[in-house]
Parts: C-alpha cells; structure tokens; sequence
C-alpha cells in the first residue's frame, strides 16, 4: 500500500485516543497528549499530501520527459548538445541514423569527431563563434554511416542554464542531400525549357521568315532588275566601243572615223558609263544588305550588344512586311533622321517585324488601312511606336496579348507567339514592350530601345 492511499483525518491514532477517554480519567497530562497526538495527525497528513503531490508531479515530469523523446525521435533535423567542453551529451535518432552509431556511443564523444575532415576545420570555430552569435546554414557534412560524407545546412547556438551562464551548444542540422537532387533536377528541367523555348524562338521566326519571303522578293527584285538593265545597257556600250576600235586600229580616216564616232553615239556612251557602272554597284550592294538582313534575321545565334542606326532597320522592317501583304496599308512614317541605339539589330528588326504583321493582320479588311511609325528619343530611351487603324485591342485582351499562345487569329493563321517572344527579345536586350490603344482608335504598341 502507498502512503497516498492513507486517508488523512482517519488516522487509527487519534481514533484509539479518543476510544481510550471514555475509560480513563480525563486530567491535564492527558489533554497535552490528545494535543501531541493531534499534531502528529496533523504532519502526517501534511506528509501525505506532500507526497501525493511529489507522485503527481513525477508522473508530469515523467510525461514530459516522455514527450520531449517522441518530439525528438520523430525529427528528421539532427540534433546534437554538446557541453562546453565540446563533448557531446545528447543526441536524437535521426543523427544515430546517419552516423550508423548508437547514442550511447556518441556521448561524451567530441562532436568535431562526428564531422569529415572539411567541415571538422569549420566546426572547431563553434564553440567560440557561438559567444557572440548564433550560426545559421552552415554547410558542413557529417560522416555518414556508409563512410561517405552526410551534407547538412546546419544552425549553432548557445544553451545557457537556468542563472544564465553558459553550459554548451546546440547543433540542428537539415540534410541537404534531397535538397541537392532537387535543385539538380530544377537546373536540368530549366535547362530543358531555356532550350525549347529558343527553338520556339527559332520556329516563329522561321514562320514569319516564310511569311515574308513575298515581301523580300519583291525587295530582291528590284535592285536585281536594275543590275541587269545595266549590264545589257554595258554589254551594247562595249560592242559599239570594240567595233570603233577596230575601225581606230585599221587606219580608216578621220572623216570617216568622226562619222563612225557620231554613228555609234561613242560620246554618250563615255558619258554614261560612270553611272551605270556606280548604278549597277549601288544595285548589288542593295542586294548584299537585304541578303544580310534577312540572315540576321533568320540567324539562331546570340549576337554581342551593338551601336547602330536604327531608322533603316524600321525601314526595312516594314517593306518586307508591307510588300508581302495583300491589302497595302499606307504607311506614315515619323522619325528623326539618325537615332542611334544599343542593342541587338536581329531582334529590333524581328520584333517590328512582328508588329507590323500584326498591325497588317488586323487591317486585312479594312477599306482604308493606315499604320503609323514613329520613332523619336526620350530621355536614355528611343521609342518606336507602332499603331494602326484597326479596331484595337479589347481591355480584357490587354493583359494577356503577351501570353504564349494567345491568340485570336483562326487556327493555322497565328500561332500566339509572336509579342510573347518579341517581349522576351525586348526585354533581352534591355529594352521593353507595352501595349496599348489610342485614343483615335487602333492598338498602339511601343518599344523602348537603349538610346546609344
Ligand atoms: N495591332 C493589333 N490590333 C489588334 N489586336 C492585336 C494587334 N496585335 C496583336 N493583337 C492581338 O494579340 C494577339 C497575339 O498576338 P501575337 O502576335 O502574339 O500572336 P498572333 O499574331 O495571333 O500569332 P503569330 O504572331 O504567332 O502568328 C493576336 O492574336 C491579336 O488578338
Ligand atoms: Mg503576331
């Protein structure tokens, strides 16, 4: 029987003291007694009760401790308390896991021992860096059960005792190991999507290159036909010229010579050549840069940030485009005579490409389309501003025409691609792209480029 099962105020004691007076003689002496035995009542029961109490707070303290354990055991986070001397007193299991080692084995061990080589240098500075400061994700690798090193982000700080001095440290430490195949997953996956998204890029400027091969063969041909009406003009000149040569050469007179020379307009042609010639060289030179463009344009690569004039890349942009088109909107173009920008030309030039298509697209059927290019500099800022006279774009529409795949255009005509990607080369090369409607109707679209 435990003491607490004794129920105070009961106690046999008094009870037989109180049974006895009935038979003797009450007297003086005895009334001290009944009061010494009444004080004895009393402590014993006090002592009762206090041990009620101990066994009550026991079983708490019991319960506590119970519960500390299972908190412990269930974390994943290595838990090491070390006094300070550096020996470790308490453990948990999820370092018992990792070391392969029983807690048992571990304690009053020096923790540095737990650690490889590398962060055992690191890990040496705890005790004192703990003194001033608490220690937050160091990266230290434990030496796991298989040999192989267990990487941690691990967090020190100091434990102090009850009157506040300084009694040791506790080490909490996260293993990053899953950590580490995540993020190497994450960088393999972003690499996958960086490298379909430039085949993306690369597959719309395909399809607009294929779109506007109508314009840039009209462009070709052009400068083509010129060259070639001069050097049929040159070929003539050069017969007329060999047959006054060899009449020079067979020593026919100079009457004769001076008719042949009117005859044959031999002054004229000395006249001309010079500007055919510098014809027929501003033709190919024309055909040079167009070929050019259209490499830069269809070109996958990468090219460095460049200074360059940018009136002639809108110019450009738009003929291609405006030429291929079915219905020729009339075009308005506003811009200073130089402005010069930094940046990528390829992207400038596919970026109003796209702009004008779209502005193009949107005008198919209207009686009397217009576009209107402006170009003019703001601040460290050239803007180009594309609008048109279509129907612009619904507000709902606003915050989403730079979505990939939003499109509105029937399926087979747009792929939806076209501003995401031109926001994307924008944005590349430190510029941007904004989207809105003019107040005379039309959507407006303006691209910042950084001014040279
Ligand atoms: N000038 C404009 N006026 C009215 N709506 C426009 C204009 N430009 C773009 N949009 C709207 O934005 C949508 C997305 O344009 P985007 O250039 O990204 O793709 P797309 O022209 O539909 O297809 P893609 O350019 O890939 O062939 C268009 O379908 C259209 O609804
Ligand atoms: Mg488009």
């Amino acid at each position: 029987m435990k003491m607490s099962d004794h129920q105070p105020g009961k106690s046999g004691l008094l009870e037989r003291v109180d049974a006895e007076r009935h038979f003797t003689d009450p007297g003086n002496g005895e009334a001290a007694w009944i009061e010494v035995i009444q004080k004895m009542d009393e402590v014993y029961a006090d002592l009762v009760r206090y041990q009620v109490e101990l066994e009550e707070k026991n079983s708490a303290l019991e319960e506590a401790q119970r519960f500390i354990e299972s908190v412990q055991r269930s974390m994943t986070d290595v838990l090491i308390v070390c006094g300070i001397n550096g020996r470790i007193q308490q453990v948990n299991r999820a370092l018992e896991e990792i070391t392969g080692k029983s807690a048992r084995q571990l304690v009053g061990k020096p923790f540095a021992t737990l650690f490889e080589d590398e962060s055992r240098k690191l890990v040496a500075y705890f005790p004192e860096k703990i003194r001033s400061e608490t220690l937050y994700d160091c990266e230290v690798s434990l030496i796991g059960s298989d040999g192989r090193p267990a990487p941690l982000a691990m967090n020190c700080s100091s434990r102090f005792d009850h009157e506040g001095r300084l009694v040791g440290m506790v080490l909490i430490g996260r293993p990053v190991g899953e950590l580490r195949r995540a993020y190497k997953d994450l960088h393999a996956t972003h690499n996958e999507l960086q490298h379909a998204q430039q085949q993306l890029v690369h597959a719309e400027k395909m399809a607009s290159l294929g779109r506007l091969v109508a314009g840039v063969a009209h462009e070709l041909n052009n400068p083509i036909s010129f060259v070639f009406g001069n050097m049929h003009a040159l070929k003539r000149y050069g017969s007329s010229i060999t047959h006054y040569f060899n009449a020079l050469h067979s020593g026919d007179d100079e009457t004769k010579l001076r008719k042949l020379r009117d005859d044959l307009r031999i002054d004229k042609i000395l006249g001309d050549m010079g500007s055919l010639i510098d014809g027929t060289l501003e033709g190919a030179e024309r055909v040079r840069d167009i070929v050019q463009d259209l490499r830069r344009f269809s070109g996958n690569h990468r090219e460095a940030p460049q200074r360059f004039e940018l009136c002639p890349v809108v110019r450009t942009s738009v003929e291609w485009v405006v030429k291929a088109a079915r219905r020729k909107p009339e075009v308005v173009l506003q811009m200073a005579e130089s402005l010069e920008v930094v940046g990528n030309k390829g992207f400038v030039h596919q970026i109003l490409v796209n702009l004008v298509q779209n502005a193009v697209d949107v005008m198919e059927n209207l009686p009397t389309p217009r576009l209107f290019l402006r170009c003019f500099r703001e601040g460290d800022k050239v803007i180009v501003e594309v609008r048109d006279s279509g129907p612009g774009i619904p507000r709902e529409n606003l915050m989403r025409v730079f979505d990939p795949f939003f499109t509105t255009k029937e399926v087979g005509k747009g792929t939806g691609l076209g501003l995401y990607i031109s926001y994307g080369l924008a944005t590349d090369q430190g510029g941007d792209l904004r989207v809105g409607n003019h107040p005379d109707g039309g959507a407006l679209f303006s691209l910042s480029l950084k001014a040279a």
